[in-house]
């Protein structure tokens, strides 16, 4: 058994290389964003909670989520959420929005931002079945 997982490591070791242009992994990423975001952002569109909604973030300008009431610092900021702009705010957003009110110290880890920007980039309508199905939301948030 022991043997087995060693030879596993050792393949993994020896590709790690390989992949490591397109590193970012999402689905890692998604386990990030639920213990470090989920409890005040929904990655579902048009859900805000404590926070504005993470869906359709990247790419998006600061302060502009429908029906949320965001700071005057947050709203003024004049940002559009590159992925680099997402991951120098995600290390230290009271330092890249001064004021905001997002009660968050950073997240300090380089590849967790890596992998939770990725799962963000995701978050959007031409990514899903949704855009194969246009107005489907009636009925109940698929929220969990
Ligand atoms: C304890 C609650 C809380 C946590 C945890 C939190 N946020 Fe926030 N976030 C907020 C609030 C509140 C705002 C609105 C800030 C304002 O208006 O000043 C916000 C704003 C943001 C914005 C700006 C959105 C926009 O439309 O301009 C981004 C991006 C963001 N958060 C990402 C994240 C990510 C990614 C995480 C996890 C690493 C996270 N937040 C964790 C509460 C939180």
């Amino acid at each position: 058994m022991m043997k087995k997982i060693g030879t596993m490591l050792g393949a993994f070791l020896l590709l790690a290389p390989i992949g490591a242009a397109h590193a970012a992994d999402a689905a890692a990423g998604k386990q990030v964003f639920h213990s470090q975001c989920a409890m005040c952002h929904s990655d579902q569109a048009g859900v805000n909670k404590i926070g504005p909604s993470l869906f359709g973030v990247v790419g998006r300008h600061t302060g502009s989520e429908p029906g949320y009431d965001y700071s005057v610092a947050n709203k003024n900021a004049n940002i559009v959420w590159t992925p680099a702009e997402l991951n120098l705010y995600i290390n230290h957003p009271q330092k890249i929005v001064p004021g905001t009110k997002m009660p968050y110290g950073g997240l300090h880890n380089a590849t967790k931002r890596a992998n939770l920007i990725a799962f963000l980039a995701t978050l959007k309508k031409s990514n899903s079945v949704a855009s194969a199905a246009p107005g489907p939301k009636a009925g109940r948030p698929s929220n969990g």
